[in-house]
């Protein structure tokens, strides 16, 4: 991340740059890959020397796949629409291959196909090889690749990149095989696992704003932090067409708490790095996530509550229970909520409970890191608090420090202020920057995160260390909520979880944000009793 990049354009073109897309006829490659490499090639950062290939087994011409992609930027991409001047410059360049992954006799065709478009537009076979497919898929893609003759050898191994999505395994056993496997074909160098949220504008300034500022961090330690509470609500429920899988390999758990939430930790608890440098910034995450560790002794429930939705009314409107959705087992046991308190066993945060919790049918789509600070140690002054034109005595409330990842990027601090008048009486209030302020529309996570790859920039990409670590700590959660014994703690859709889960807080006198957001906030939701 030594590059610098203006806003008023691109400092550094890709060029010479072959994408190959595994899973072309995806959600995925249609919802974010290909409208962000459109983006990048408007604003001019891929440049015409450059070729995007979707690969998939579907017999499709590249006219049709071409039209699919059209339609697909026009309803999904962002910013600058689609027009009739600006689309055939990127069509241009963007081309189909059928492939079967699992047929290696194919792989030669592969090949063949690929040479000649390269041939075509002049490209020295470059490559970027982006896994879009189901899980099951990522190795046999990677031996499809090898069986073709197209991974270089070891002295040109930058001609070859190869972003893997996530779930990068299901636990941590089946992470380490797949790593094993992989790394058989490929060096670790070549191997970018993906977390989008890193790739998000406002996780990446968490960094800036702690190591380059100096106000702030002398304070962000034990000595001044009471707790730390990270959020990672939606209002959905399970999207149409991904119950199978959500159900089957997925749950809260895995599906974002081990890969989104824990990047965020990482990102907020880490030590400053020597350099702002891919190695030195993800030997400071791995070090908080081998301190992670589970905020109290004794099993699980003592520390992580696991929930799953149940019907309601949210505004008089009934919504389903997870176990109504699609293609959701009736008896399933999938949690769709987890919350975590952790603790890091390092010299900074001793002592410092960090909260964790992530939802699906949650009041508000709202993702934030809630920083609470310690009460002065005298508390001299009456707190006055307003709702409105009501105003009443009220605790004091201590400082805290809001990043607000998504949505209505801002960072907030709130502080206490005298309320003008003859007394001396306390008014908490709060100074605020918001991200509109820059009038830029923020990029998404996908196109930054694919130029870096192209770069060969693995900053914000997940090392294999990190991802065992990861895994290591949700691993006692996985195994207990895997007994047929267990069973998730129902909550009403449209609330902040179950019971147990603001007992975390509540034993030890704390209790969660519950921070507003879009769609369904100050919702009432009632619980209707079934599912
Ligand atoms: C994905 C999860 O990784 O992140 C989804 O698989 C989740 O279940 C999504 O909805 C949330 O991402 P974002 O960017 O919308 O907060």
């Amino acid at each position: 991340m030594s590059q610098v990049i203006s806003t008023s354009g691109p400092t550094l073109v890709i060029d010479d740059m072959t994408v190959l897309i595994f899973g072309a006829s995806g959600d995925l490659t249609a919802r974010k890959l290909i409208p962000a490499l459109f983006r990048l090639h408007h604003d001019g950062f891929l440049s015409e020397k450059s070729a995007v290939i979707g690969v998939a087994r579907r017999e499709k011409s590249h006219e049709t796949f071409r039209d699919e992609m059209r339609k697909a930027v026009t309803e999904f991409g962002r910013g600058k629409k689609v027009t009739d001047e600006s689309w055939p410059k990127f069509a241009n360049q963007l081309f189909y291959v059928q492939h079967d992954i699992n047929d290696n006799a194919d792989a030669e065709n592969l090949r063949l196909q690929v040479e000649k478009i390269e041939q075509g537009l002049g490209l020295s076979g470059r490559r970027l090889a982006y896994l879009a497919t189901a899980p099951e898929l990522f190795l046999p893609s990677v031996e499809s690749l090898h069986a073709a003759k197209m991974v270089p050898p070891a002295e040109e191994r930058d001609k070859l990149r190869v972003v893997v999505e996530k779930p990068f395994g299901q636990d941590l056993e089946s992470s380490l095989e797949l790593n094993k496997a992989l790394r058989r074909i490929l060096h670790e160098s070549q191997i970018y696992r993906i977390d989008h949220y890193l790739g998000k504008e406002t996780v990446q300034n968490i960094l800036l704003f702690r190591f380059g500022n100096a106000i702030f961090e002398p304070l962000f330690n034990r000595n001044h932090i009471d707790h730390i509470e990270i959020t990672t609500a939606e209002s959905q429920g399970i999207e149409g067409g991904r119950g199978g899988y959500y159900d089957q390999s997925g749950g809260a758990l895995r599906d974002v708490l081990q890969n989104h939430v824990l990047q965020l930790l990482c990102l907020i608890a880490m030590e400053p790095p020597a350099l702002f440098e891919a190695e030195y910034i993800r030997n400071e995450k791995l070090k908080v996530l081998q301190a992670l560790a589970p905020g109290r002794s004794g099993p699980v429930s003592e520390w992580a509550v696991a929930g799953q939705y149940a019907a309601a009314a949210i505004n008089g409107k009934r919504v389903k229970a997870y176990l109504d959705e699609d293609r959701i087992a009736p008896d399933s046991r999938r949690e769709t909520f987890v919350a975590v308190e952790a603790r890091i066993d390092n010299w900074r945060w001793a002592g410092v409970p960090f909260y964790m919790r992530t939802g699906k049918r949650m009041p508000a789509r709202v993702t934030e890191i809630a920083v609470t600070f310690k009460l002065p140690p005298l508390n001299l002054f009456t707190t006055i608090e307003c709702d409105g034109n009501l105003c009443g005595l009220a605790e004091t409330r201590p400082n805290t420090l809001l990043f607000r990842i998504q949505p209505k990027e801002s960072i907030r601090v709130s502080f206490s202020a005298k309320r003008p008048g003859m007394q001396y009486q306390v008014q908490p209030v709060d100074m605020e920057f918001d991200y509109s302020n820059f009038e830029i529309d923020l990029p998404e996570a996908y196109e930054r995160l694919l130029l870096d790859a192209m770069r060969g920039d693995s900053t914000l990409f997940t090392r294999s260390d990190e991802l065992e670590a990861a895994w290591k700590f949700c691993e006692p959660m996985l195994q207990a909520w895997s007994s047929p014994d267990h069973h998730p703690e129902l909550y009403p859709a449209g609330t902040w979880g179950p019971r147990s889960a603001h007992e975390l807080l509540q034993r030890t006198g704390r209790k969660w944000r519950n921070p507003g957001g879009t769609q369904v906030e100050g919702a009432k939701a009632a619980a209707l009793g079934e599912g």
